[in-house]
Protein backbone atom coordinates (compact mmCIF):
# COMPACT_ATOMS: atom_id res chain seq x y z
CA UNK A 1 0.00 0.00 0.00
CA UNK A 2 1.04 3.54 -0.58
CA UNK A 3 1.50 6.18 2.09
CA UNK A 4 -1.42 8.65 1.08
CA UNK A 5 -3.95 7.60 -1.31
CA UNK A 6 -3.23 9.09 -5.03
CA UNK A 7 -5.35 12.02 -7.14
CA UNK A 8 -5.52 10.57 -10.70
CA UNK A 9 -6.10 12.35 -13.88
CA UNK A 10 -6.97 10.04 -17.19
CA UNK A 11 -6.81 11.78 -20.36
CA UNK A 12 -8.97 10.96 -23.30
CA UNK A 13 -12.99 10.71 -23.85
CA UNK A 14 -13.43 7.23 -25.05
CA UNK A 15 -15.16 3.99 -23.48
CA UNK A 16 -11.56 2.89 -22.33
CA UNK A 17 -11.16 6.40 -20.73
CA UNK A 18 -14.51 5.38 -18.91
CA UNK A 19 -12.89 2.53 -17.82
CA UNK A 20 -9.95 3.23 -16.45
CA UNK A 21 -11.68 6.19 -14.74
CA UNK A 22 -14.00 3.88 -13.06
CA UNK A 23 -11.46 0.99 -12.23
CA UNK A 24 -8.53 3.78 -10.98
CA UNK A 25 -11.77 5.25 -9.17
CA UNK A 26 -12.27 1.98 -7.03
CA UNK A 27 -8.74 1.05 -6.31
CA UNK A 28 -7.51 1.15 -2.88
CA UNK A 29 -4.67 3.48 -2.71
CA UNK A 30 -6.91 6.24 -4.90
CA UNK A 31 -9.04 9.22 -3.40
CA UNK A 32 -10.10 11.80 -6.63
CA UNK A 33 -10.29 10.96 -10.38
CA UNK A 34 -10.08 14.04 -12.80
CA UNK A 35 -10.66 12.70 -16.89
CA UNK A 36 -9.85 15.00 -19.31
CA UNK A 37 -11.53 16.13 -21.76
CA UNK A 38 -13.74 13.11 -20.45
CA UNK A 39 -17.48 12.22 -22.09
CA UNK A 40 -20.81 11.85 -20.37
CA UNK A 41 -20.23 8.91 -18.02
CA UNK A 42 -17.29 10.75 -16.48
CA UNK A 43 -19.17 13.89 -15.91
CA UNK A 44 -22.28 11.96 -14.07
CA UNK A 45 -22.15 11.51 -10.48
CA UNK A 46 -23.47 8.88 -10.04
CA UNK A 47 -22.53 5.83 -13.10
CA UNK A 48 -25.70 3.55 -13.62
CA UNK A 49 -25.34 -0.11 -13.46
CA UNK A 50 -21.01 0.40 -12.74
CA UNK A 51 -21.86 -2.09 -9.73
CA UNK A 52 -24.22 0.58 -8.52
CA UNK A 53 -21.12 2.70 -7.06
CA UNK A 54 -21.61 6.18 -6.14
CA UNK A 55 -18.45 6.98 -8.15
CA UNK A 56 -17.62 10.72 -8.89
CA UNK A 57 -14.87 11.92 -11.21
CA UNK A 58 -14.85 15.02 -12.85
CA UNK A 59 -14.42 16.10 -16.11
CA UNK A 60 -11.39 18.94 -16.98
CA UNK A 61 -11.01 21.24 -19.73
CA UNK A 62 -7.20 21.27 -20.08
CA UNK A 63 -6.41 22.33 -23.51
CA UNK A 64 -4.06 18.92 -24.26
CA UNK A 65 -2.08 20.53 -26.89
CA UNK A 66 1.60 21.76 -27.04
CA UNK A 67 3.48 23.44 -24.83
CA UNK A 68 0.90 21.82 -22.08
CA UNK A 69 1.40 25.01 -19.41
CA UNK A 70 -2.96 24.59 -18.84
CA UNK A 71 -2.15 20.70 -17.95
CA UNK A 72 0.44 20.98 -15.69
CA UNK A 73 -0.93 24.04 -13.65
CA UNK A 74 -3.81 22.28 -13.20
CA UNK A 75 -1.37 19.08 -12.06
CA UNK A 76 0.34 20.85 -9.40
CA UNK A 77 -2.88 22.54 -7.96
CA UNK A 78 -4.38 19.92 -7.34
CA UNK A 79 -1.73 17.78 -6.18
CA UNK A 80 -2.05 15.10 -9.15
CA UNK A 81 -0.21 12.22 -8.62
CA UNK A 82 -0.52 9.82 -11.78
CA UNK A 83 -2.01 10.89 -14.98
CA UNK A 84 -2.74 7.84 -16.99
CA UNK A 85 -3.00 8.27 -20.83
CA UNK A 86 -5.43 6.50 -22.89
CA UNK A 87 -5.11 7.30 -27.03
CA UNK A 88 -2.25 7.09 -28.73
CA UNK A 89 -3.15 10.81 -30.11
CA UNK A 90 -1.36 12.35 -26.90
CA UNK A 91 1.46 9.81 -26.50
CA UNK A 92 2.44 10.54 -29.86
CA UNK A 93 2.63 14.08 -29.19
CA UNK A 94 4.86 13.36 -26.04
CA UNK A 95 2.65 14.19 -23.55
CA UNK A 96 4.45 11.69 -21.04
CA UNK A 97 7.93 13.20 -21.68
CA UNK A 98 6.98 16.69 -20.75
CA UNK A 99 4.63 15.66 -17.70
CA UNK A 100 7.99 13.38 -16.68
CA UNK A 101 10.38 16.56 -17.13
CA UNK A 102 8.00 18.28 -14.52
CA UNK A 103 8.41 15.31 -12.43
CA UNK A 104 4.58 14.03 -12.65
CA UNK A 105 4.37 10.36 -13.03
CA UNK A 106 2.37 9.63 -16.01
CA UNK A 107 1.51 5.97 -17.44
CA UNK A 108 2.12 5.71 -20.65
CA UNK A 109 5.42 4.98 -23.28
CA UNK A 110 7.88 8.27 -24.55
CA UNK A 111 7.28 9.89 -27.62
CA UNK A 112 10.30 7.92 -28.87
CA UNK A 113 8.90 4.42 -27.05
CA UNK A 114 5.47 5.15 -28.72
CA UNK A 115 6.93 4.91 -32.26
CA UNK A 116 5.85 1.15 -31.93
CA UNK A 117 2.83 2.43 -32.78
CA UNK A 118 3.43 5.80 -34.47
CA UNK A 119 5.60 4.17 -37.07
CA UNK A 120 4.97 1.01 -38.82
CA UNK A 121 8.52 0.81 -40.60
CA UNK A 122 9.83 1.39 -36.66
CA UNK A 123 8.02 -1.53 -35.54
CA UNK A 124 9.22 -3.84 -38.00
CA UNK A 125 12.38 -2.85 -37.69
CA UNK A 126 12.41 -3.61 -33.71
CA UNK A 127 10.72 -7.10 -34.62
CA UNK A 128 13.42 -7.99 -36.63
CA UNK A 129 15.98 -7.46 -34.43
CA UNK A 130 13.68 -9.18 -31.64
CA UNK A 131 13.67 -11.87 -33.73
CA UNK A 132 9.94 -11.89 -33.90
CA UNK A 133 8.18 -13.82 -35.86
CA UNK A 134 5.86 -11.16 -38.69
CA UNK A 135 4.95 -10.44 -42.07
CA UNK A 136 7.40 -9.73 -44.81
CA UNK A 137 7.91 -6.21 -46.24
CA UNK A 138 8.76 -3.97 -48.10
CA UNK A 139 8.77 0.29 -47.52
CA UNK A 140 8.14 2.68 -50.20
CA UNK A 141 7.43 6.46 -50.29
CA UNK A 142 6.96 7.03 -54.09
CA UNK A 143 4.02 5.88 -56.10
CA UNK A 144 6.05 4.51 -59.10
CA UNK A 145 8.20 1.82 -57.58
CA UNK A 146 5.18 0.95 -55.18
CA UNK A 147 3.03 0.54 -58.43
CA UNK A 148 6.13 -2.05 -59.94
CA UNK A 149 6.37 -3.73 -56.64
CA UNK A 150 2.50 -4.22 -57.05
CA UNK A 151 2.79 -5.80 -60.82
CA UNK A 152 5.48 -8.20 -59.83
CA UNK A 153 3.40 -9.80 -56.45
CA UNK A 154 2.10 -12.86 -56.67
CA UNK A 155 0.66 -13.76 -53.26
CA UNK A 156 -2.00 -11.60 -51.30
CA UNK A 157 -0.66 -8.46 -49.73
CA UNK A 158 -1.96 -5.48 -47.24
CA UNK A 159 -0.75 -1.89 -47.85
CA UNK A 160 -0.38 0.07 -44.55
CA UNK A 161 0.65 4.06 -43.87
CA UNK A 162 3.52 3.72 -41.82
CA UNK A 163 1.91 6.29 -39.65
CA UNK A 164 -1.07 6.83 -37.48
CA UNK A 165 -3.98 7.09 -39.29
CA UNK A 166 -7.08 6.27 -36.69
CA UNK A 167 -6.92 3.06 -37.84
CA UNK A 168 -7.85 3.85 -41.68
CA UNK A 169 -4.73 3.34 -43.24
CA UNK A 170 -4.80 -0.44 -43.79
CA UNK A 171 -5.83 -1.60 -47.07
CA UNK A 172 -6.45 -5.05 -47.70
CA UNK A 173 -7.11 -4.91 -51.94
CA UNK A 174 -9.29 -7.81 -53.59
CA UNK A 175 -7.03 -7.97 -56.41
CA UNK A 176 -4.77 -5.05 -57.90
CA UNK A 177 -7.00 -2.68 -59.75
CA UNK A 178 -7.90 -1.69 -55.79
CA UNK A 179 -4.31 -1.56 -54.73
CA UNK A 180 -3.49 0.65 -57.05
CA UNK A 181 -6.69 2.91 -56.35
CA UNK A 182 -5.34 2.62 -52.84
CA UNK A 183 -1.79 3.72 -53.76
CA UNK A 184 -3.63 6.60 -55.32
CA UNK A 185 -5.22 7.79 -52.21
CA UNK A 186 -1.57 7.68 -50.16
CA UNK A 187 0.44 9.51 -52.66
CA UNK A 188 -1.99 11.41 -55.07
CA UNK A 189 -4.66 12.20 -52.59
CA UNK A 190 -2.88 12.25 -49.63
CA UNK A 191 -6.31 11.11 -47.92
CA UNK A 192 -3.75 10.50 -44.72
CA UNK A 193 -1.32 13.51 -44.97
CA UNK A 194 2.09 13.00 -43.88
CA UNK A 195 1.24 10.12 -41.79
CA UNK A 196 0.24 8.14 -45.49
CA UNK A 197 3.75 9.61 -47.78
CA UNK A 198 5.61 6.28 -46.18
CA UNK A 199 3.73 2.63 -46.62
CA UNK A 200 4.39 -0.61 -45.82
CA UNK A 201 3.81 -3.78 -48.07
CA UNK A 202 3.36 -7.00 -46.71
CA UNK A 203 2.40 -10.51 -47.49
CA UNK A 204 -1.13 -11.25 -46.19
CA UNK A 205 -1.45 -13.71 -42.91
CA UNK A 206 -4.54 -15.47 -42.66
CA UNK A 207 -5.59 -16.83 -39.21
CA UNK A 208 -7.47 -15.89 -35.68
CA UNK A 209 -6.68 -12.20 -34.36
CA UNK A 210 -6.33 -11.84 -31.12
CA UNK A 211 -5.42 -8.98 -28.66
CA UNK A 212 -3.00 -9.10 -25.54
CA UNK A 213 -2.63 -6.37 -23.24
CA UNK A 214 0.57 -6.10 -20.47
CA UNK A 215 1.74 -3.91 -18.27
CA UNK A 216 5.33 -3.01 -19.13
CA UNK A 217 7.57 -1.17 -16.60
CA UNK A 218 10.15 -1.97 -19.20
CA UNK A 219 11.78 -4.43 -18.38
CA UNK A 220 8.86 -6.87 -16.67
CA UNK A 221 5.50 -7.57 -18.23
CA UNK A 222 2.21 -8.79 -16.52
CA UNK A 223 -0.09 -9.81 -18.76
CA UNK A 224 -4.33 -9.31 -19.47
CA UNK A 225 -6.32 -12.06 -20.66
CA UNK A 226 -5.81 -12.21 -24.07
CA UNK A 227 -9.04 -10.97 -26.21
CA UNK A 228 -10.92 -10.87 -29.62
CA UNK A 229 -11.68 -7.97 -30.93
CA UNK A 230 -14.41 -7.51 -33.69
CA UNK A 231 -13.48 -4.83 -35.94
CA UNK A 232 -16.05 -4.83 -38.83
CA UNK A 233 -19.06 -3.16 -38.56
CA UNK A 234 -21.33 -5.92 -39.05
CA UNK A 235 -22.57 -9.08 -38.19
CA UNK A 236 -20.21 -12.14 -39.29
CA UNK A 237 -17.54 -9.34 -40.11
CA UNK A 238 -19.02 -7.80 -42.68
CA UNK A 239 -18.61 -4.46 -43.52
CA UNK A 240 -16.01 -2.20 -42.88
CA UNK A 241 -13.45 -1.63 -40.03
CA UNK A 242 -13.87 0.73 -37.49
CA UNK A 243 -12.13 1.39 -33.87
CA UNK A 244 -13.78 -2.11 -32.24
CA UNK A 245 -17.65 -2.97 -32.08
CA UNK A 246 -16.90 -5.97 -29.19
CA UNK A 247 -15.01 -7.98 -27.48
CA UNK A 248 -14.99 -11.34 -25.14
CA UNK A 249 -12.43 -13.09 -23.22
CA UNK A 250 -11.57 -16.33 -22.55
CA UNK A 251 -9.51 -17.27 -26.22
CA UNK A 252 -10.16 -20.74 -26.60
CA UNK A 253 -7.46 -21.27 -29.36
CA UNK A 254 -4.84 -20.38 -26.92
CA UNK A 255 -3.17 -22.30 -25.09
CA UNK A 256 -1.81 -21.61 -21.98
CA UNK A 257 1.35 -22.91 -23.56
CA UNK A 258 1.29 -20.20 -26.34
CA UNK A 259 0.64 -17.71 -24.20
CA UNK A 260 4.20 -18.17 -22.56
CA UNK A 261 5.76 -17.83 -25.68
CA UNK A 262 4.20 -15.18 -26.90
CA UNK A 263 5.38 -13.39 -23.47
CA UNK A 264 9.15 -14.93 -24.09
CA UNK A 265 9.26 -15.08 -27.36
CA UNK A 266 7.83 -11.72 -28.71
CA UNK A 267 6.79 -9.64 -25.85
CA UNK A 268 9.51 -9.67 -23.65
CA UNK A 269 12.43 -9.79 -26.92
CA UNK A 270 11.00 -6.78 -27.86
CA UNK A 271 11.46 -4.67 -24.56
CA UNK A 272 14.76 -5.53 -24.54
CA UNK A 273 15.93 -4.40 -28.27
CA UNK A 274 13.74 -0.81 -27.02
CA UNK A 275 15.38 -0.73 -24.25
CA UNK A 276 19.22 -1.48 -26.48
CA UNK A 277 17.41 1.41 -28.83
CA UNK A 278 17.15 3.60 -25.89
CA UNK A 279 13.51 3.71 -26.33
CA UNK A 280 12.56 1.72 -23.15
CA UNK A 281 8.79 1.12 -23.07
CA UNK A 282 6.65 1.56 -20.06
CA UNK A 283 2.80 1.82 -20.12
CA UNK A 284 0.50 -1.27 -22.00
CA UNK A 285 2.09 -3.15 -24.59
CA UNK A 286 -0.47 -4.44 -27.03
CA UNK A 287 0.24 -7.29 -29.45
CA UNK A 288 -2.16 -7.20 -32.29
CA UNK A 289 -1.47 -11.24 -33.20
CA UNK A 290 -2.47 -13.73 -35.70
CA UNK A 291 -2.77 -17.36 -35.09
CA UNK A 292 -2.84 -20.37 -37.33
CA UNK A 293 -2.71 -23.40 -35.19
CA UNK A 294 0.33 -22.84 -32.99
CA UNK A 295 2.24 -20.75 -35.69
CA UNK A 296 1.70 -17.22 -34.06
CA UNK A 297 2.91 -13.50 -35.63
CA UNK A 298 2.79 -10.00 -34.97
CA UNK A 299 0.47 -8.40 -37.04
CA UNK A 300 0.86 -4.71 -35.19
CA UNK A 301 1.97 -3.12 -32.09
CA UNK A 302 -0.10 -0.85 -30.08
CA UNK A 303 1.15 1.34 -27.15
CA UNK A 304 -2.02 1.89 -25.11
CA UNK A 305 -5.35 0.05 -24.21
CA UNK A 306 -7.42 -1.39 -26.55
CA UNK A 307 -10.78 -0.05 -26.81
CA UNK A 308 -12.84 -2.25 -26.56
CA UNK A 309 -10.75 -4.65 -24.92
CA UNK A 310 -9.84 -2.42 -22.00
CA UNK A 311 -13.52 -2.14 -21.31
CA UNK A 312 -13.64 -6.30 -21.54
CA UNK A 313 -10.55 -7.58 -19.70
CA UNK A 314 -9.56 -4.50 -17.48
CA UNK A 315 -12.45 -5.41 -15.04
CA UNK A 316 -10.97 -8.92 -14.48
CA UNK A 317 -8.20 -7.29 -13.18
CA UNK A 318 -8.28 -7.96 -8.84
CA UNK A 319 -5.66 -5.48 -8.23
CA UNK A 320 -5.10 -2.22 -7.56
CA UNK A 321 -4.75 -0.36 -10.87
CA UNK A 322 -3.20 2.54 -9.21
CA UNK A 323 -0.02 0.69 -8.02
CA UNK A 324 0.33 -0.99 -10.95
CA UNK A 325 0.30 1.77 -13.28
CA UNK A 326 3.02 3.83 -10.65
CA UNK A 327 4.80 0.65 -10.63
CA UNK A 328 5.15 0.81 -14.47
CA UNK A 329 5.99 4.08 -14.15
CA UNK A 330 9.00 3.56 -11.58
CA UNK A 331 10.28 0.58 -12.96
CA UNK A 332 9.22 -1.56 -10.06
CA UNK A 333 6.44 -4.24 -11.54
CA UNK A 334 7.62 -7.51 -10.02
CA UNK A 335 6.66 -5.61 -6.17
CA UNK A 336 3.15 -5.27 -6.89
CA UNK A 337 0.14 -7.51 -6.53
CA UNK A 338 -1.03 -8.77 -9.94
CA UNK A 339 -4.00 -11.04 -9.50
CA UNK A 340 -7.21 -11.87 -12.30
CA UNK A 341 -10.05 -12.82 -12.09
CA UNK A 342 -10.53 -16.50 -13.70
CA UNK A 343 -14.27 -14.77 -15.30
CA UNK A 344 -15.29 -14.53 -19.17
CA UNK A 345 -16.44 -11.19 -20.39
CA UNK A 346 -18.16 -9.83 -23.06
CA UNK A 347 -18.37 -6.45 -24.25
CA UNK A 348 -20.84 -5.02 -26.91
CA UNK A 349 -20.56 -1.79 -28.27
CA UNK A 350 -23.73 0.17 -29.04
CA UNK A 351 -22.89 2.88 -32.10
CA UNK A 352 -24.71 5.45 -34.16
CA UNK A 353 -26.04 4.42 -37.44
CA UNK A 354 -24.15 5.04 -40.23
CA UNK A 355 -21.11 4.66 -37.89
CA UNK A 356 -17.83 4.59 -39.12
CA UNK A 357 -19.33 7.40 -41.67
CA UNK A 358 -21.74 9.65 -41.25
CA UNK A 359 -24.34 9.64 -38.24
CA UNK A 360 -26.45 12.08 -36.52
CA UNK A 361 -25.34 13.52 -33.33
CA UNK A 362 -27.67 14.49 -30.02
CA UNK A 363 -30.49 11.77 -29.81
CA UNK A 364 -31.22 11.13 -26.03
CA UNK A 365 -30.64 8.48 -24.14
CA UNK A 366 -32.77 6.56 -22.03
CA UNK A 367 -33.29 3.18 -20.08
CA UNK A 368 -29.34 2.99 -18.22
CA UNK A 369 -31.12 3.52 -15.27
CA UNK A 370 -32.97 -0.49 -15.93
CA UNK A 371 -29.66 -1.62 -16.63
CA UNK A 372 -28.45 -4.27 -13.86
CA UNK A 373 -25.40 -6.69 -13.31
CA UNK A 374 -23.28 -5.16 -16.04
CA UNK A 375 -20.85 -2.28 -16.26
CA UNK A 376 -21.84 0.54 -18.14
CA UNK A 377 -18.87 2.45 -20.13
CA UNK A 378 -19.93 5.85 -21.69
CA UNK A 379 -17.59 6.61 -25.05
CA UNK A 380 -19.55 9.08 -27.47
CA UNK A 381 -21.84 10.79 -24.68
CA UNK A 382 -22.46 14.27 -23.26
CA UNK A 383 -24.80 15.79 -20.99
CA UNK A 384 -26.96 18.65 -22.89
CA UNK A 385 -29.01 21.16 -20.68
CA UNK A 386 -29.01 18.22 -17.90
CA UNK A 387 -30.42 15.52 -20.67
CA UNK A 388 -27.86 12.68 -21.63
CA UNK A 389 -27.44 12.48 -25.61
CA UNK A 390 -25.45 10.90 -28.49
CA UNK A 391 -22.01 12.45 -29.22
CA UNK A 392 -20.06 10.50 -31.40
CA UNK A 393 -19.87 7.02 -33.38
CA UNK A 394 -19.37 4.94 -30.63
CA UNK A 395 -21.56 5.79 -28.14
CA UNK A 396 -21.94 3.33 -24.96
CA UNK A 397 -20.46 -0.62 -24.41
CA UNK A 398 -22.07 -2.46 -21.89
CA UNK A 399 -19.79 -5.62 -20.24
CA UNK A 400 -20.84 -8.44 -18.75
CA UNK A 401 -18.85 -11.21 -16.57
CA UNK A 402 -20.16 -14.86 -15.62
CA UNK A 403 -18.08 -18.34 -15.03
CA UNK A 404 -19.06 -19.29 -18.89
CA UNK A 405 -18.44 -17.23 -21.62
CA UNK A 406 -22.23 -18.53 -22.83
CA UNK A 407 -23.69 -16.85 -19.71
CA UNK A 408 -21.91 -13.40 -20.11
CA UNK A 409 -22.75 -12.98 -23.64
CA UNK A 410 -26.32 -14.06 -22.65
CA UNK A 411 -26.33 -11.48 -19.86
CA UNK A 412 -24.91 -8.80 -21.80
CA UNK A 413 -27.45 -8.82 -24.68
CA UNK A 414 -30.33 -8.75 -22.01
CA UNK A 415 -28.79 -5.66 -21.28
CA UNK A 416 -28.11 -4.04 -24.26
CA UNK A 417 -31.53 -4.69 -25.11
CA UNK A 418 -32.51 -2.33 -22.41
CA UNK A 419 -30.56 1.01 -24.05
CA UNK A 420 -32.85 3.48 -26.46
CA UNK A 421 -31.53 6.16 -28.69
CA UNK A 422 -32.51 6.95 -32.53
CA UNK A 423 -30.54 5.46 -34.83
CA UNK A 424 -28.99 2.56 -32.47
CA UNK A 425 -26.63 0.13 -33.95
CA UNK A 426 -24.69 -2.80 -32.40
CA UNK A 427 -23.73 -6.05 -33.61
CA UNK A 428 -25.49 -9.23 -32.47
CA UNK A 429 -22.44 -11.88 -32.23
CA UNK A 430 -20.40 -10.66 -30.74
CA UNK A 431 -18.33 -13.69 -28.38
CA UNK A 432 -19.93 -16.20 -30.12
CA UNK A 433 -16.31 -17.06 -32.02
CA UNK A 434 -15.52 -18.06 -28.19
CA UNK A 435 -18.16 -20.71 -27.59
N1 LIG B 1 -9.73 -2.19 -30.76
C1 LIG B 1 -8.58 -1.91 -31.49
C2 LIG B 1 -7.75 -0.81 -30.98
O1 LIG B 1 -7.98 -0.28 -29.92
O2 LIG B 1 -6.80 -0.43 -31.66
Amino acid sequence: MLARKLNVLVIGSGGREHALAFKLKISPSVSKVFVSPGNGGTSMEYSPGNGGAQLEYSNVDLELKEPFKKIIRFLKRKKVDLVVLGSEKYLSLGLVDYLTEEGIHAFGPSKKASQLETSKEFAKKIMREAGVPTADYAVFTDIDSAKEHIKQREKRFVLKADGLCAGKGVVVPRDKEEALAALDDYFVKKKFGKEGEKILIEDFLEGEEVSILAFSDGENLRLLPPSQDYKRIYDQDKGPNTGGMGNYTPVRFLSEKSLKEIEEKILLPVLKVMKKKGCIFKGILYAGLIAKGDDIKVLEFNVRFGDPECQCVLPLLDSDLAELCLACVQGDLTKVDFKLKKHSACTVVLSSKGYPNGYELNKPISGLNNISRALIFHAGTKMSEGELVTNGGRVLSISCYDLSLKEAIEKCYEQVKKVHYDNIYYRTDIGRKGL
